[in-house]
């Protein structure tokens, strides 16, 4: 790990005290990041943007679609050693997860390097879809039917839960299996949302980020987005 200004300098890019002015002017970016702070750390993973441009763009871009097993958690280290997505796929490269899932959620996740993409998919305004398999509690009667065609309101914010279908129904053991699409990543919203109808989520899976699926990708395995993917992606802002 280095001082900021000291890698912008030694990338040839500015002296030492003219990367300290754009630092301090808020004209440099780390990892997407806007960065003020003179003492910031930065390893030769960071990316770093001066005014928009990236300044040591050697870095390879890694894209990696995963189907996350139960049991692992979506992060990049854990302070009680769990096992991480990141552990998961075998790479040099400093990769981070796209968004999370819980714990005990399976299914499809992305892992990349590349900040711009990560903005893309997480933020709020490009509406990307997501779609789970929630195997829940109990049968919908017409009531949380409708309550699902008008949206549910969760921590004072109405999510859209129109689009769903109910695929199985268990009789016996009374539990649905409920594929429903939402275009917001709070933590736990799906959970929330059968939690508010009184169904609570037995065990869910993410089925779909966008145009992206599973496929046969079994549980744990992974492989890397093709680059078509990664632009039909970016087209997705
Ligand atoms: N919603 C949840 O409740 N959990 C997840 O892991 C993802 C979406």
């Amino acid at each position: 790990m280095e001082r900021l200004q000291k890698v912008i300098a030694s990338y040839g890019y500015a002296s030492r005290r003219k990367a300290e002015e754009l630092i301090l002017n808020g004209q440099v970016k780390v990892n997407d990041t806007i960065v003020t702070e003179l003492g910031t750390k930065v390893n030769s993973t960071d990316i770093i943007e001066i005014d928009g441009q990236v300044i040591n763009n050697e870095i390879k871009k890694v894209y990696y679609l995963l189907n996350k097993p139960s049991g692992v958690i979506t992060s990049t280290k854990d302070e009680k050693n769990r096992q991480t997505v990141v552990d998961l796929i075998p790479t040099s490269t400093r990769i981070y997860p796209i968004g999370r899932l819980d714990y005990d959620t399976t299914g499809l996740i992305i892992l990349t390097n590349d900040g711009e993409l990560a903005n893309i998919l997480m933020h709020p305004k490009n509406n990307i879809p997501k779609t789970y398999l929630a195997r829940i509690n109990g049968l919908l009667n017409k009531d949380d039917i409708e309550r699902l065609k008008n949206g549910i309101v969760i921590d004072n914010r109405k999510v859209d839960t129109s689009d769903f279908k109910i695929k199985d129904k268990n009789f016996d053991k009374k539990t649905s299996l409920i594929e429903i699409t939402i275009h917001e990543g709070r933590n736990h919203i799906v959970k929330n949302i059968f939690a508010s109808l009184n169904h609570p989520v037995i065990k869910l899976k993410r089925t779909k980020i966008a145009f992206l699926t599973l496929d046969d990708l079994k549980i744990g395995e992974y492989r890397p987005l093709k680059i078509k993917e990664i632009k039909k992606l970016y087209s997705l802002k």
